[in-house]
């Protein structure tokens, strides 16, 4: 079903991404070691790579870095491997079909076991990542096979302690063959940041890595997608409604999903089905923006207030900044506001800022 609000596993639930599902088909074809994935939150990133994985018939694991972070407030090495374990629990059917013998495979690797109720993780496993990865290695090249390891929203890695996972990911693609990062991130700026991939002296400086990323859809396919949507599902809707839905959150799929859930599933009508959207919505993310203004709440909630109130340049949202919440120096005030589009709750276009998704500017006028 196009409008399943979980990220899509199936190919026929995804709408279109041919292109993005070709590129990672390529790259794995061409034993490439390391892809990554950018896109806004909610353009579809983590079910373009559920898809993609399950589709290329390859062994894989796909690790949800920021659920890890946001359950546990940290993300531990025992989270990590336990998020590979599950993962494998949660697709026994899918290895079986692969032909693939997990107890062969974890019978073989340290800390980790195979029960009745799928795989575990000991307690303290006295296993390091590298070496993890080593052996999964090992394992693949007897075989012929590759295994990819995907961190899914991997900027959250900086929450990881002392392991430095942008050196694990450089040691890996230079010494370990048959296995495929992927990391996506939707907080682009931040992700490139920790990979470092712009500093000679960053151990990831300089390696080949496929880039993909992913866009809110066009309005044309933003239209065909809710009716074929609501197609799906038997039910008629009128075109302006869904020119209407697009009007108001722009080709994000995440958002078109959910009103297409609450009209066509839930039964809703088109204005109680919008509103939700937004209600949901900035529910939804608010933990996130709370957790990047935490440290200076105030002057990051002038600053998005400021846009969101019609605000665009530099010197306009600082005038509305310091108006509603005292004096900042430029300093201070360019670096906040160059973190909230480093954080993707801004752009910069032509030096003129604004807010890209209107569930955030939602959140900001109505919410906080
Ligand atoms: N191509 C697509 N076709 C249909 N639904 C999609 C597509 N991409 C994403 N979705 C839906 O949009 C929502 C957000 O997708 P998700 O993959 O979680 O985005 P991201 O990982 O970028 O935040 C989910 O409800 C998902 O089912
Ligand atoms: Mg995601």
């Amino acid at each position: 079903m196009l409008f399943d609000i979980n990220p899509k596993m199936k190919r026929e639930d995804l709408y279109d991404r041919e292109d993005e599902l070709e590129e990672i088909f390529k790259a794995l074809d061409l034993d490439e070691r390391f892809i990554t994935i950018y896109g806004i939150r909610r353009v579809g990133k983590s079910s373009l790579l559920r898809v993609a994985l399950r589709e290329a018939n390859v062994l894989h694991a796909i690790i949800d870095v920021k659920g890890v972070y946001f359950e546990h407030k940290s993300v531990s090495r025992i989270h990590l491997y336990r998020e590979i374990a599950n993962y494998f629990t949660r697709n026994l059917n899918f290895f079986n079909r692969l032909g693939f013998k997990i107890k062969d495979f974890f019978g073989r690797l340290k800390g980790f076991h195979v029960s009745e109720f799928g795989v575990e993780v000991e307690a303290i496993p006295q296993i390091s990542f590298t070496d993890l990865l080593e052996r999964i290695n090992d394992w693949c090249e007897k075989r012929g096979l590759r295994f990819v390891l995907a961190f899914d929203e991997a900027q959250y890695l900086r929450f990881s302690g002392n392991v430095r996972y942008d050196g694990v990911f450089a040691w890996c693609t230079d010494n370990l063959p048959n296995i495929t990062l992927i990391v996506t991130g939707s907080e682009i700026g931040v992700l490139r940041e920790f990979l470092r991939v712009n500093d000679p002296k960053a151990p990831l400086f300089g390696r080949y890595m496929r880039e993909i990323y992913v866009k809110r859809f066009t309005r044309d396919q933003g239209i065909d997608f809710l009716i074929q949507g609501f197609r799906e599902l038997g039910k008629k809707v009128k075109l302006e409604e869904i020119e209407d839905v697009i009007e108001t959150f722009d080709g994000i799929v995440g958002w078109l999903t959910h009103y297409g859930y609450n009209r066509a599933v839930k039964g809703m009508s088109h204005k109680a089905a919008l509103e939700e959207v937004f209600e949901e919505g900035s529910q939804l993310e608010l933990a996130e923006l709370e957790k990047l203004i935490e440290p200076s709440r105030n002057r990051y909630l002038s600053i998005l207030k400021a846009v969101a109130h019609g605000a665009t340049t530099w010197s306009d949202i600082k005038t509305y900044v310091i108006v509603k919440s005292g004096y900042i120096d430029d300093k201070t005030f360019t670096r906040l506001l160059k973190n909230l589009v480093k954080y993707g709750y801004l752009v910069k276009e032509n030096n003129r800022y604004k807010i890209p998704d209107p569930i955030v500017k939602y959140l900001v006028t109505e919410k906080l």
